[in-house]
């Protein structure tokens, strides 16, 4: 495997210690040459390397799973890990990193800012200062890339005017989850889905990431942020293009970007009339997750008891072109759900001609639902006889789970998503004109929601969200799959 140095901003936060180190632990236990790997964390704290590797251990003790963590393994990983303490927003500081690389040459550099958005210009301001920025590097941004449209501008100006638009990696780790892959190999490897995936056979689609977690540690931040900006501008829109995406001329970052970006391009934009009656936000209210009591958003540590940021966002979303003209896209997002859940459900059209009652007496089109999380699993809806004398019908699922199918482990997303890097393969990364039309499309939900006296609605923790959700889709004569 390629040599690299990857230095991580935010080196001992929660993004670092939940999932990049524990991606990286994995990656290098199965790689049979990692001895070219070198990991710099940098974070604000003044600890020592010793004190880092034993905070990196505790938490891959806990996010790693018990059968893949070995202390043999950590030894062997803790190796290639450094630690730095540095002030990100001062240039000053930077002169202790570029030590480190003075006998680097020409390996491949990898700066991944795990930190909020506002440091991301100074970061990359300092590393060219400093002189650490090389051909060979690379700079990795993570998600939400500014808080809209003119401030993801400025970044994106600023980080553009230092690296080339081939080293910019900005990550929406979605995009690296194994079933959004499987999505695009069902979509694309296959001819038996195409002749239906358009209007003529599809009748709505539903994409669905619910959370039951709170904002954990992170409610300033959060705060901050909100649903909206969190997972629709990013995770929930990126999902939408690699549905309704033309099939791109091949798997190059290029072709599969430019397909993207034309959904983007194509989604309605939405009108204030719009946004009352196709957008609804929520804040949970304490309530009950599997049968524990759980506070409400105004009571978790560091939201102003005033707040009205919201954690779930229900949308209808639609698209102007040919072959979705028509078809309503329902997006839902919330923390604090009933359920951990991430689905696309593809709704088809009910037969033309309905000859065979069902058993329900109700008639429904056939499904494709695509599970994301907790099962990574695909399975069709389909109509089939009920067994006895009568000539009825009832759903039946044919089901495909990929855990059972391929047996082996599935790469956390952040696992692909970091050695695409390494390897500098942009598929699965956004371009910074796709960034543009996520954010010019929601800009007017935000603009509308920041309007004085304008607030989320209230839902109990451990429900659906608000009922103006379920209102939503009802209207259009649908229903959320899960009420
Ligand atoms: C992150 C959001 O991008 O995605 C978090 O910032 C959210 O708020 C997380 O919890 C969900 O990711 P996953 O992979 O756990 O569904």
């Amino acid at each position: 495997m390629t040599a690299f140095d990857l230095v991580l901003f935010g080196g001992t936060g929660d993004l670092a210690m939940r999932k990049l180190l524990p991606a990286l632990y994995q990656r290098h236990r199965d790689t049979a040459d990692a001895a070219g790997w070198r990991i710099i964390a940098v974070g604000r704290h003044p600890i020592t390397r010793e004190q880092f590797l034993a905070r990196a251990q505790e938490s891959l003790r806990r996010f790693v799973a018990a059968t893949d963590f070995h202390d043999d393994a950590f030894a062997r990983f803790a190796q290639c890990l450094d630690y730095r303490a540095l002030d990100a927003s001062r240039a000053e500081s930077f002169g202790d990193l570029a030590a480190l690389f003075a006998d680097a040459g020409e390996r491949i550099r990898v700066f991944y800012l795990a930190t909020a958005p506002d440091l991301f210009v100074s970061i990359c301001e300092s590393l060219a200062a400093a002189g650490l920025v090389t051909p060979q590097s690379r700079v990795v941004l993570e998600k939400p890339l500014g808080r809209d449209l003119a401030s993801a501008n400025r970044i994106n100006e600023k980080v553009g005017a230092i690296f080339r638009e081939d080293q910019i990696y900005r990550i929406d780790h979605y995009l690296g989850k194994e079933p959004v892959q499987n999505l695009v190999a069902l979509r694309f490897g296959n001819a038996l889905l195409e002749p239906l995936w358009s209007r003529a056979w599809v009748s709505n689609v539903q994409i669905t990431i619910a959370e039951t977690v709170g904002v954990e540690g992170r409610g300033e931040f959060y705060d901050r942020i909100g649903a909206l900006r969190d997972m629709v501008q990013n995770h929930l829109l990126q999902l939408l293009c690699i549905l309704a995406m033309e099939p791109p001329t091949s798997i190059d970052a290029d072709a599969v970007r430019d397909e993207k970006l034309k959904v983007l391009r194509a989604l309605k934009p939405l009108t204030r009339e719009d946004i009352t009656t196709s957008a609804v936000r929520g804040q949970y209210r304490a309530g009950a997750i599997d049968g524990e009591a759980v506070a409400g958003y105004l009571d978790e540590q560091g939201i102003p008891s005033t707040s009205s940021t919201e954690t779930f966002v229900a949308l209808k979303a639609e698209l102007g072109n040919w072959r979705w003209a028509g078809v309503p896209f329902y997006l839902r997002t919330g923390k604090r759900m009933q359920e951990r859940l991430a689905e696309i459900v593809v709704t088809f059209r009910d037969v033309p001609h309905p000859i065979l009652p069902t058993a329900s007496g109700a008639r429904e089109g056939n499904k494709l639902v695509i599970q994301l999380q907790p099962e990574e699993s695909l399975s069709l809806h389909m109509m089939a006889k009920v067994p006895g004398d009568e000539m009825r019908v009832r759903p039946v699922q044919l089901g495909l789970d990929f855990g059972d199918t391929v047996q082996t482990r599935s790469w956390d997303a952040y696992e692909r998503l970091l050695m695409d890097v390494i390897r500098g393969r942009l598929t699965l990364f956004m371009r910074r004109d796709e960034l543009d039309a996520a954010w010019r499309w929601v800009e007017p939900i935000l603009e509308a929601w920041s309007r004085p006296g304008d607030r989320p609605k209230s839902y109990t923790a451990g429900s659906w969200g608000p009922a103006a959700a379920s209102a939503l889709i009802a209207r259009d004569g649908f229903g959320w799959r899960e009420e």
